[in-house]
């Protein structure tokens, strides 16, 4: 991969190329599309990785049963004409097992950081591992993992990467919910539920707005899921940048925010995610 991405670069005939790279773990969706054809708008050449990086699960989580589908994957890039798809082994990766990982800095301990401890640790050692081998000129992520653009952005800007991050906004289904690899595991009486947790950052966005108290909105939105069958691991309204927990609207305004949730429907786990300005 290494070897591809160094002939990009310095082409002598041209112009060096820029590499524009879509991380993924595979089972690809019109998300991660969406993030390819902006890379392709962008750039010179486009790299997709495919690798369900086992360091970014905790022991208790669904590394085995990720849905992979590397053949339709590729089937599917191709269709989009990308220059290049990774695909490397775990033991390529990581060919000393996991001796040290990365550990990701202050915004990758709050909302998901409370309840998948080490997660972020995992997806910045795979990140740093995929820049290094595929040296892109800019790397696309989706906004539904908000935390991980954050987390990720923070880790480039401290380790001075020259890697310029790109945030695409989120892929929905026509019914709200964000398109994801997971939702192949809901039920169909799951996947009839599951737009609420959309249409609820909807409404907490307009009662924010309106200038309603974060603690109740909040717990409003908290109730309302529980109510519709969720297992709400958190709801919170947090600054954008931080992700600290907003406490006080008034004091709030003007800032960008970030509504983030987590919530389990059966055994599936739901994230999501609204941003904008107070
Ligand atoms: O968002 C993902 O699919 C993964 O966390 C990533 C960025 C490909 C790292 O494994």
């Amino acid at each position: 991969m290494r070897a591809w991405s160094t002939r990009q670069l310095h082409a002598k005939a041209e112009k060096s190329k820029r590499i524009g790279f879509v991380p993924t773990m595979g089972f690809l969706h019109s998300g991660h599309l969406a993030l390819v054809t902006r890379a392709k708008k962008e750039n010179d050449a486009v790299v997709v990785s495919i690798f369900v990086n086992p360091t970014q699960f905790g022991p208790t989580e669904d590394f085995n049963a990720y849905p992979r589908n590397l053949k339709k994957d590729l089937a599917l890039l191709k269709k989009e004409k990308v220059d290049a798809v990774f695909v490397p082994s775990a033991t390529a990766m990581y060919p000393d097992g996991v001796k040290s990982t990365i550990n990701a800095g202050p915004e990758s301990k709050p909302l998901e950081g409370q309840f998948r401890k080490g997660h972020f640790d995992g997806v910045c050692t795979v990140v740093v591992k995929l820049f290094d081998a595929v040296r892109p000129t800019t790397a696309y992520f989706g906004q539904k993992d908000f935390q991980q653009t954050r987390v990720v952005e923070e880790m480039v800007a401290r380790r001075k990467m020259p890697v310029k991050i790109v945030v695409c906004p989120t892929v929905r289904e026509a019914d709200g919910l964000a398109k994801s690899s997971r939702n192949v595991y809901l039920s169909p009486v799951e996947r009839a539920i599951a737009p609420v947790l959309h249409q609820t950052l909807l409404l907490v966005k307009k009662d924010l707005l309106a200038g309603e108290p974060v603690g109740k909105v909040e717990a409003t939105a908290f109730g309302v899921l529980a109510l519709t069958g969720f297992n709400v691991q958190y709801f919170s309204v947090c600054d954008a940048k931080t992700l600290k927990p907003l406490r006080s609207f008034k004091a709030s305004k003007g800032k960008r925010v970030v509504v983030a949730v987590a919530a389990y429907l059966g055994k599936t786990r739901l994230i999501d995610n609204s941003l904008f300005s107070l």
